[in-house]
C-alpha cells in the first residue's frame, strides 16, 4: 500500500514507540477504546503479508463458497481496517456500524491491539510471512530497503517484534497462526485449519471452489479483491500493482548476495530466542 510504504516523516507519529500513520495516532484514544464483540474475528498481519488473500478465504468460508455474496463490496468495506481513517473510509466507524458477526482487519502489533479484543476473548487469525521481504523491497526504497526491513522505524513497527509478539501471544489467546508459504504450498490443508478454527464444516466441493476463487490468478482479476477500486491516493497501482506476483522466494530476484548475507546475519540475531521459524523458499 502506498499508504503503508511511502509516507513522509510528517505524516507519521508514534504510539508506545511504534511508528504509525499520523491519522492513527490522532485517533489513538478511540482506537484503543474500540469495543470488540465476543463474536468478532480479527485478522492481523504485518503489512504486505498476504492479508487480502486470507480475508478472501475467510469471507468465502463465512458465505459457504457463495462468490456473488463475496463480491458484495471491496475488501476494505467487507472487513473494516480498524485503525485506518482516510478521506474515503474510516475503519472505526465502518466497524461500529457493522452488524455482528464482524470480521475485522488490523496491522497493529500485539501490544497495541485494543484490549477489548482480549477481554471479549475474540478469535484472532494471524498471518506471518517471510515473503514480505520481497514486497517491502519492491514497494519501498530501492537499495536502502534492507535497512528498511531491519529498522525499528517502519510503519506498524519492526517486523521482527511484530511477528514474535504475535507468536508469543498465541500461548494465552485464541489465535490461529498461519504462514503464507504453507498456504501457497497446500491451500487445502491450510484452509481446513481455518475451517476448524472457525468451527465450520463445508463439503469438499465447496472447499475446492474456495481454493479456486482465492487463487492469485482469479483474485488478480476480481475488482472486489484486487484494490483497483481504491483511489490512487491510497493505492497507486502504477508504482506496483497490488496483486504483484504472489510467489514465495521472490527476494532472490532482488537481493544481492551481500544483502542476502546481511539479512541472514540480522535474521539469525533477531530470531535467536524464539521458536518461530520462517521458510525462505518452498
Ligand atoms: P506480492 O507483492 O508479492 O505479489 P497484503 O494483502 O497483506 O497487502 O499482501 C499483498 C500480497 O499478497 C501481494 O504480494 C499479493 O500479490 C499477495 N496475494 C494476494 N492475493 C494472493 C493470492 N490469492 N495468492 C497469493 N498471493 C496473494
Amino acid at each position: 500500500l502506498s499508504l503503508e510504504c511511502s509516507m513522509t516523516r510528517s505524516e507519521t507519529d508514534e504510539v508506545g514507540g511504534v511508528l504509525l500513520p499520523k491519522s492513527v495516532c490522532d485517533r489513538w484514544d478511540q482506537i484503543w477504546n474500540f469495543r470488540a464483540r465476543p463474536d468478532d474475528l480479527l485478522i492481523t498481519t504485518y503489512a504486505k503479508a498476504g492479508t487480502t488473500w486470507i480475508q478472501e478465504i475467510v469471507d468465502m468460508i463465512q458465505h459457504d463458497g457463495d462468490i456473488e455474496k463475496c463480491k458484495r463490496a471491496t475488501t476494505y468495506l467487507r472487513h473494516p481496517f480498524i485503525e485506518i481513517t482516510t478521506k474515503y473510509f474510516a475503519g472505526l466507524e465502518l466497524a461500529e456500524a457493522m452488524p455482528s458477526p464482524r470480521t475485522l482487519k488490523t496491522h497493529l502489533p500485539v501490544q497495541l491491539v485494543p484490549p477489548s479484543f482480549w477481554e471479549q476473548e475474540c478469535k484472532v487469525m494471524r498471518g506471518r510471512w517471510v515473503r514480505l521481504v520481497s514486497r517491502l523491497l519492491l514497494k519501498s526504497r530501492g537499495p536502502s530497503s534492507l535497512n528498511f526491513i531491519q529498522s525499528q522505524i517502519v510503519l506498524w513497527g519492526c517486523w521482527y517484534d511484530h511477528v514474535k509478539g504475535w507468536w508469543d501471544a498465541k500461548e494465552n489467546h485464541c489465535i490461529l497462526y498461519l504462514f503464507y508459504e504453507d498456504l501457497k504450498e497446500d491451500p487445502k490443508r491450510e484452509i481446513q485449519k481455518v475451517l476448524q478454527f472457525l468451527e465450520k464444516d463445508l463439503e469438499n466441493e465447496v472447499l475446492d471452489k474456495i481454493i479456486h476463487h482465492t487463487t492469485f490468478e482469479i483474485m488478480k482479476d476480481n475488482p472486489m479483491a484486487n484494490y483497483t477500486f481504491q483511489p490512487p491516493a491510497v493505492m497507486d497501482h502504477s508504482i506496483s500493482p497490488f496483486m504483484r506476483k504472489g510467489t514465495v522466494g521472490d527476494w532472490k530476484n532482488h537481493f544481492t548476495m551481500a544483502q542476502n548475507e546481511k539479512f541472514d546475519d540480522d535474521y539469525r540475531k533477531k530470531m535467536s530466542r524464539t521458536s518461530l521459524t520462517f521458510r525462505m523458499e518452498l
